[in-house]
């Protein structure tokens, strides 16, 4: 998209309110933190905290959508997640299958593209089938990449994609030289896709706990204080008016 037509889309969909078009993050990747301290400070379960949650993704979804914006990445359940209570891990198995059975419909006839970004051989079977439903049924789509990380860690994602290129290299069928930064993107589960420009992490946590290291390189970091349960859709609206104000400079002199 060139800038008139990022301005024309900005238009239609009626947001003009957070300002320039063209400074609009094409990527925005989420860590979704802060449902165990939610339910703790409600006296709530965590699985109810992990519930109340899942009500945070499909509005910040829709609104992402209604922003034109091309790709969401969330962060829903992490490698390192696996060492939680089993409690906590079946609740959160089960509430992965209730997003899908409930939102795909609404998802594909939006256009929606959703990609798990993970590994799925690990999931349980029918964690495993629904997904690959939803990514068979929505492939073919050409709206917003969803990319939605389950049983996802960053480190494996490149050590997955070093593999690929060895295995290429090794059959002659890509040379040492051919090998670029673009050759890693290209076998990262975000294959096509922008890099992230922009990653919020609620919560007031400040780390990237393992999730898209390659794609993040020159994202914009902001990390509000509220739990995920609790971050709204005016509240994603400042984040996005916050990245607009950043000057990115890429290494660049770039005058202010
Ligand atoms: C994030 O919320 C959701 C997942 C990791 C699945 P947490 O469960 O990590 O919430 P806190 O960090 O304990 O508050
Ligand atoms: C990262 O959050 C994973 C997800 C949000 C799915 P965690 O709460 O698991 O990360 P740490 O343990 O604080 O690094
Ligand atoms: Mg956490």
């Amino acid at each position: 998209m060139n800038a008139k037509q990022v301005k024309d889309l900005w238009k239609l969909r009626n947001a003009e309110k957070l300002g320039d078009p063209t400074r609009m993050p094409r990527h925005v990747a989420i860590i979704m933190d802060g449902n165990g301290r939610w339910a703790k400070q409600h006296k709530l379960s965590v699985s109810r905290g992990h519930r109340q949650g899942t009500e945070t993704l499909r509005e910040i979804i829709r609104h992402t959508d209604d922003l034109g914006i091309e790709a969401l990445s969330l962060y829903a359940f992490s490698t390192e997640n696996w060492s939680r209570p089993a409690e906590e891990v079946s609740a959160l198995m089960q509430l992965i299958l209730d997003f899908f059975v409930s939102e795909i419909e609404e998802l594909d006839q939006k256009n929606v593209r959703i990609l798990i970004l993970g590994d799925k051989s690990a999931l349980p079977e029918k964690q495993r089938e629904t997904l690959l439903e939803a990514e068979r049924r929505t492939g073919g789509n050409t709206g917003l990449h969803l990319n939605i990380a389950i049983n996802y860690g960053s480190r494996a994602e490149i050590v997955k994609a070093a593999r690929e290129i060895a295995v290429q290299v090794q059959s002659g069928e890509l040379s040492l030289d051919a090998i670029g930064e673009e050759t890693i993107s290209d076998h990262l589960y975000t294959a096509g896709q922008p890099e992230v420009d922009l990653l919020i992490r609620t919560s007031g946590e400040m780390r990237l706990s393992n999730f898209l290291l390659y794609q993040n390189a020159y994202a914009e970091f902001i990390f509000p204080e509220v739990l995920w349960p609790d971050f709204t859709v005016e509240e994603y609206d400042r984040c996005l008016k916050e990245f607009e104000s950043r000057n990115r400079r890429f290494g660049a002199r770039v005058e202010e």
